[in-house]
């Protein structure tokens, strides 16, 4: 996997966020700057991305189907972002390129296109945008190893004893829960003795991380627009043609269809070839240029953006591991992370923590099972919480450090001191009674 990057110390500057100076109510009646932790759920824009989407926007034409000058300008704006893509996770020439929704429209895409009886095998530790589209009798689901080893050894094992015929194998990058780094190279070359491809659902790895499918071997990869700075709708499926090519279009319209005959009982249709066949509909080109602009942008600050995030990380883990009743959750106990931290801690309800943290400090983290709940269920349960549930802080290009010591300072206050405002739970939710925070103007 390309990731020998050495952490520098964090002094060069990293490609700036919009709204970093963001001011929040508190439901004291103050203002403060936001802490965004919650980086992995969804990163802001890059200033960058805003600026290369407001560059478009005069040019803003439909796709593919417009002979006036602007629709030749946004069509090449499409059509010219497979490149930068392709380019980006260093897929080959001959990868088809297909602009999606977001990684869970790029999995379901890919789930739809497998050939019949295609083995499956993944671990219960995919995020459910990854688990959930392979279900039935032709997929194993590898209880989540404890490191890196033993992934590799479990894989052996169930590719061992699937059956004959196509196989696939889907992982993670970077854990949505832990952050911590799969041996996709070392997992990429068992699939490939065993004969089957490998998928890599690239969401929490695409914005930490370069990636080299050629070099790592796998054959599809996934991510999404929103996660690496480009908020504008759009995700992508990279990979071998061949499957998708034979599939039948899972979304049908037009775009994805080359001719349509009327022949009176029935409509006779003939599908484009791919991309296209998989992407019915008016491309969101505005989107898809936002998504490409950031692979460029991320590419050229690979160096600063692991240094920041690294440093960032291991000043939130010291300072957490202080915090009386702390438990860090954690997969693959020997791997490395992203800047992605799961807790729990001791007498403390995680959407208690949460909501105190934004009611009183303006800081932004996620509470819940992350859309993993099977291997957050157990993570918890080994932390010896009767509730289901964690806290998540993610670290991105929007953090810094002043937002991880607010974090750190606020759980201790919490814990030692408790909350200094009255919280109450309704519908499932915490909240904070007589919540005065109002909403911003463009809302009223
Ligand atoms: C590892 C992982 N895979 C897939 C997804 C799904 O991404 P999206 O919601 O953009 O489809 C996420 C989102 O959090 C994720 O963290």
């Amino acid at each position: 996997m390309t990731l020998a990057i050495t952490p520098s110390t964090a002094t060069t500057a990293v490609p700036a966020v919009v709204g970093a100076d963001l001011r929040v109510p508190l439901v004291t009646g103050e203002r403060v700057t936001y802490a965004n932790l919650d980086h992995a759920a969804s990163a802001p824009c890059l200033r960058e991305v805003r600026d290369a989407v407001d560059e478009l926007l005069p040019w803003y034409a439909s796709v593919h189907r417009g002979a006036g000058f602007a629709s030749q300008v946004a069509t090449r704006v499409y059509e010219q972002a497979r490149d930068r893509v392709r380019k980006f996770v260093g897929a080959h020439a001959s990868d088809t390129v297909v602009f999606t929704r977001n990684t869970t429209d790029s999995l379901n895409l890919l789930a739809r296109s497998v050939p019949k009886g295609t083995a499956v095998v993944l671990f219960d530790s995919e995020h459910h945008a990854a688990l959930l589209p392979w279900r039935g009798p032709n997929v194993q689901r590898i209880p989540a190893p404890s490191s890196s080893g033993a992934a590799i050894v479990a894989l052996d094992r169930a590719l061992t004893a699937a059956p004959v015929g196509p196989r696939l194998v889907i992982v993670t990058g970077a854990s949505n829960v832990t952050g911590e780094l799969w041996p996709v190279a070392e997992l990429a070359k068992v699939a490939r003795r065993h004969g089957a491809r490998i998928a890599l659902d690239a969401a929490q790895l695409a914005p930490h991380r370069p990636i080299n499918a050629r070099e790592l071997g796998v054959d599809y990869v996934a991510f999404s627009g929103h996660k690496i700075y480009a908020p504008f709708g759009a995700g992508v499926l990279v990979g071998r043609a061949d499957w998708l090519q034979q599939a039948q279009p899972y979304l049908v319209g037009g775009g994805a269809t080359a001719k349509v005959t009327d022949h009176s009982d029935r409509l006779g249709v003939a599908w484009s070839a791919v991309p296209e066949r998989h992407e019915a509909g008016s491309p969101n080109v505005v989107g898809v240029h936002a998504l490409a602009s950031a692979c460029e942008i991320l590419s050229r600050h690979w160096e600063q953006t692991v240094a920041h995030e690294q440093e960032l990380l291991t000043r939130l883990r010291e300072g957490l591991r202080a915090v009386p009743g702390f438990r860090e959750l954690s997969i693959l106990t020997d791997a490395d992370k992203v800047g992605v931290v799961s807790f729990t801690i001791s007498g403390f309800d995680a959407g208690f923590l949460a909501a105190a943290l934004s009611a009183e400090y303006g800081i932004g983290v996620r509470d819940g099972a992350f859309c993993a709940h099977v291997v957050v269920g157990r993570l918890v349960k080994q932390a010896g919480s009767h509730e289901e549930r964690a806290v998540r802080a993610s670290i991105g290009l929007g953090t810094t450090a002043e937002h991880v010591d607010r974090l750190v300072a606020a759980l201790r206050t919490l814990v030692t001191e408790g909350p200094k405002w009255t919280y109450a739970q309704r519908d499932g939710r915490w909240v904070a009674e007589d919540d005065g925070r109002t909403l911003p103007p463009f809302l009223a």
